[in-house]
Parts: C-alpha cells; structure tokens; sequence
C-alpha cells in the first residue's frame, strides 16, 4: 500500500515541500530510498526499524521503497525519520487517521532508536516555509518548541516520541499546539563581557566605536600591546542598538540551521558577537564544508564579526571575505548545489602597527626596522583595507588615566544615543529592507547625503591629498551620515564630513 507525508527540506534559508512516498509491497524484505537521498537518510533504515517496534508497532517485513519528490533536488539530514515511520505506519494500517486528514500535517524529525524524537537543525526556516505554503500544522521534535513561539498563522505540535504522535493522529491523545510569544515581551539582557566605563581614557576610540555602533561601520583599531583594543571590542554588544523583530528573525534562522540555538533560545534577542580565532580557516570563516552549513560571517549576521591580531589570519581567509562585506551575503556553490546565506555583519578588527607593536606610540620606542614595518602592515590587503570604514588608532594609557577615579561614561548611557541615531534610520529605510547607514546603495548615497558646495570642498581636497578611491568616498559619506544622525541633525555639516575624513586619514599613515 501506498501512503504520502508531507515534510521539507532546505536550500541555504529557504524551505521548500518535500512529498514523503512509502510504498509497502509484497516482495523479499528490503527497504530502499530514491529522490537524491545522503548517507544520513539512507541509514535511516535502521532507526526507523528500531523505533517502529521499539514502540510497540510491527514492522512490515516487506519490499519498502521511499522516494523524496521532487527527486531531482539533493536532500540531506536526519529530519526525514518521523515523516517515513508515519508513513510506514500510514501504509500497513497501523494509523487509522483518514488520508485527507493526514495531509493537512506536515512532520519533520529525528528518531533514536528507542522511538524518542530527537532535536533537528532548521526547524525556524522550515515553519516559515510551511506557513508561507499554507500548510495548517506541523509536528516537530519537543526540543525545537522554543523556536515555534514566533511564527503565527499556523499550528505547531511538539512531540516527544513516535507513539505520542501516532496516538495524536488516532485521537487518542492531546497535543498542546505552542503559544505564540510577543517579541515586545522577552527581555534582552545584555551579553556583552565588560561594559564601556571599566576602560579608563580612550575617549577617541570610544566615539569612533559609537560611530561604528549607530551606524554599522567596520572599523580597525590599531595601536601598541596593552592600550585595551581587545578590551574595547569585548565591550561593543553593550552599546549596539536593540534588534527589530526582523532582524531578530533572521539572525535566528541561521542560527537555527547551523544547529547552535540552545533548546531554551526561541528567539535570539542580542545581536551576535563573534570572534573566530586568527587560525580558523576560510571554510569555517564564510561557510561550506561537505554539509554545507553557515561560516562564521553568517551567524554574525546583523551582529558583530570581531577578527583579533588581524595580520595573523591566513591570506585565504581574510580575502575571502571581501565578497561579503560588499554583498551583505555568501554564495557558496558545489557541484550539486549553490546556496546563499545572509552576511550583514560589522567587521571590527584589531592589529598591532609593527611586530615590536610600538610603530607611532607616543609613549614607547619602536624597535623594528622600516622594512620589518612595512612586511607587517602589508599582510593585510588593499582591497580589503578599502572596505574599513573607520581605523581608529588606540595609543597607550597614561599613568593619569589609569589611575584616575574619574567616572567614566557607561555603555547603558552610550547606548541611549546609539539606539536615537538607530531610531532615525529604522524611519529613513522603512520598508526598504535595511536597517543602517552602512547598507545604503548608492542610490539612497545621493539621496540621503546631501552635502553643500563648502562640504564638496572639503571632500575634494581630502580625496585628492589622501587619494580615496570611489568606494572610500561613498563610506565617507555613509560615515559622515551616522555623525549627522547622532548629533541629530538632518543636514551632513562640515562638522561630521570633517570626523568621517578623519576617520579615514589614518589608513594613510600607517599603510601606504
Ligand atoms: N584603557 C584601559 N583601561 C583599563 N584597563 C585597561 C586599559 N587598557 C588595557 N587595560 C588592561 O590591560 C589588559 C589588556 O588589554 P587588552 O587585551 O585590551 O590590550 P590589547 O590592546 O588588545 O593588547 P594586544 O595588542 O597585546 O592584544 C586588559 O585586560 C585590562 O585589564
Ligand atoms: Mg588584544
């Protein structure tokens, strides 16, 4: 007998509906899937086995065959367990649920071999794809519920084992659907390891990291061993502005699909801050691997990618993600798939100037040579240093500083202003699928950055003397509309074109 179970499958973020045919016939015992399955699906032979008679149902032994339609699009992952032993089930008579009553669920999960329902990686995208389809309900593993309590406008059942969900389908047991819980209500306490005022002095760094904060500008800070650069970058999440839900949803679904959402984590509510270590290699950085899954630079998306010791990552690594911090976004292509993730991420990185680290301290002597020097900061490469919207330059702290008792400024109060200057963005792209300054296109560039006759002046001489290439010029800009936004004005004034030029004539002393 024939029987077919709806359930998904996943192409980068996006779900789509995979049709679940088990066939159950007459023939020597055997038990075979088509439709472009992985070794994960095809050892599902034995925990559907298992599971089936280790919850006290028969297993048929005969012919069984399973096809994934569309059988031309490769299917991978451990979620296919429950929808083939409901099928399995469905075909020997064994669930007495009507087919048309069958066919409003969809089911995604992983069996173990006892019958339990084990957690699944991408339930987040998949309920999306199953709303945005109009399936009516879906049963996912328990241990994925928190991630159901956003989506509306469908029923989610989470079932702890196989025998729940056959006598759920028998009506002979309830399943609470999950509430749905307002985004507005969950509490979004701060993870940040260190808060601004616990760095004495910095103040430059400080603004320029406010700077970066409101409006989502990569920034690189250079200075001697010791002065707190790491410190600073370790404190960032405690000034960055609330995520919209939006933002949050996204963020969560590749969170969700690289399987690292802790069974309590509905909703990530913080904005992601990731600092790979400088060995990490290009794959891990942006993604891929045999299962492609998503990089770092991806579940950094709408957060913070914080790279430590800069010129200590591979050459292949850094490069890479040039693509990406232009697109906003990663293609990775194999040669059966082509998948893309989201990538819209704050670069902050950190270096030291030389190898003895003091090249341009006001406080200690560099001991490198000239050609030791310039070796060191020419690890990093043109293009990418292009890409840097602000290079911040943290010098030493002195005695004074260190030792002083003076308050300094909190990231709850840094965070205030952020959160304004974010607010007048959120209204300025409303409905344009962008959330800052930094993600304009060069459309909104001429639109939104209006500069008077004085202010082109200004940009000319410095575009000539510090030879700016387009790309530094439209950053400027963008740089220079955040200062606007934070001192709340609706004009770009020599006053904010003149901080964001500055922002960029660093790059000229240290490397050219
Ligand atoms: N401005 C500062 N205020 C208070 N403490 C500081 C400051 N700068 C550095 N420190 C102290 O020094 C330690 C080292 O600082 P940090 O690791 O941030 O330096 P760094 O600039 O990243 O150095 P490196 O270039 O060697 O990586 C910090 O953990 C902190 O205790
Ligand atoms: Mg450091």
């Amino acid at each position: 007998m024939l029987s077919i179970v709806n359930s998904f499958g996943l192409n980068g973020l996006n779900g789509y509906l995979v049709k679940v045919e088990v066939d159950v016939n007459r023939g020597l015992p055997s038990y075979d899937i088509v439709g472009l399955a992985d070794i994960s699906i095809k050892e599902s032979k034995q925990r559907v086995g298992s599971a089936v008679k280790n919850q006290g149902f028969s297993y048929p032994f005969e012919k069984i065959t399973i096809n994934l339609a569309p059988a031309d699009t490769k299917k991978e992952g451990s979620l296919y367990d429950l929808p083939i032993s409901i099928g399995v089930l469905s075909a020997t008579n064994q669930i007495l649920a009507q087919k048309e009553f069958l066919n409003d669920f969809s089911f995604v999960g992983e069996l173990s071999l006892d019958g339990s329902i084990r957690k699944i990686r991408g339930v987040l995208p998949i309920l999306i794809t199953a709303r945005d389809l109009g399936i009516k309900k879906v049963i996912i593993p328990f241990a994925n519920a928190s991630e159901a309590g956003f989506i509306d406008g469908i029923e989610v059942f989470p079932a702890k084992s196989l025998r729940e969900v056959v006598q759920f389908l028998n009506g002979e047991l309830s399943i609470c659907a999950v509430k749905i819980v307002s985004y507005d209500f969950i509490s979004s306490h701060s993870e940040a390891s260190g808060d601004f005022s616990m760095v004495k002095g910095q103040a430059s760094a400080k603004r320029a990291l406010e700077i970066s904060a409101a409006g989502g500008h990569n920034v690189l800070m250079i200075g001697p061993p010791g002065s707190g650069k790491t410190m600073l970058a370790r404190a960032f999440p405690s000034i960055l502005p609330n995520m919209t839900f939006e933002e949050a949803l996204e963020t969560t679904k590749i969170h969700s699909i690289a399987g690292c959402l802790d069974s309590k984590t509905g909703i990530l509510t913080q904005r992601p801050f990731r600092s790979p270590h400088h060995t990490s290699s290009a794959v891990a950085l942006t993604g891929g691997g045999s299962k492609i899954k998503p990089g770092e630079i991806s579940l950094a998306h709408n957060g913070v990618l914080f790279l430590d010791e800069f010129p200590e990552y591979s050459r292949q690594s850094v490069e890479a993600l040039r693509q990406p911090l232009e697109d906003g976004m990663i293609t990775i292509s194999r040669s059966m798939s082509t998948v893309e993730y989201p990538a819209n991420f704050v670069l902050i990185a950190s270096m030291n100037p030389c190898p003895c680290g003091n090249y341009g301290s006001t406080q200690k002597k560099c001991t490198c040579t000239p050609n030791q020097i310039h070796n060191y900061l020419h690890k990093l490469s043109g293009p990418l240093l292009d890409r840097i919207d602000m290079y911040i330059e943290v010098d030493g702290v002195s005695y004074s500083d260190i030792s002083s008792e003076i308050h300094e400024e909190s990231s709850i109060e840094i965070k205030k202003r952020v959160d304004l200057a974010r607010q007048i963005q959120v209204k300025r792209f409303d409905k344009k699928k962008i959330y800052s300054n930094s993600k304009m296109t060069n459309e909104m560039i001429k639109k939104y950055c209006k500069i008077d006759d004085d202010c082109n002046m200004l940009l000319c001489r410095a575009f000539e003397s510090l030879k700016l290439t387009a790309r530094a010029y439209n950053r400027i800009l963008k740089v220079a509309r955040t200062i606007a936004d934070l001192d709340g004005s609706d004009e770009i004034r020599a006053e904010h074109l003149m901080e964001a030029i500055n922002y960029r004539s660093l790059d000229e002393k240290y490397l050219t």
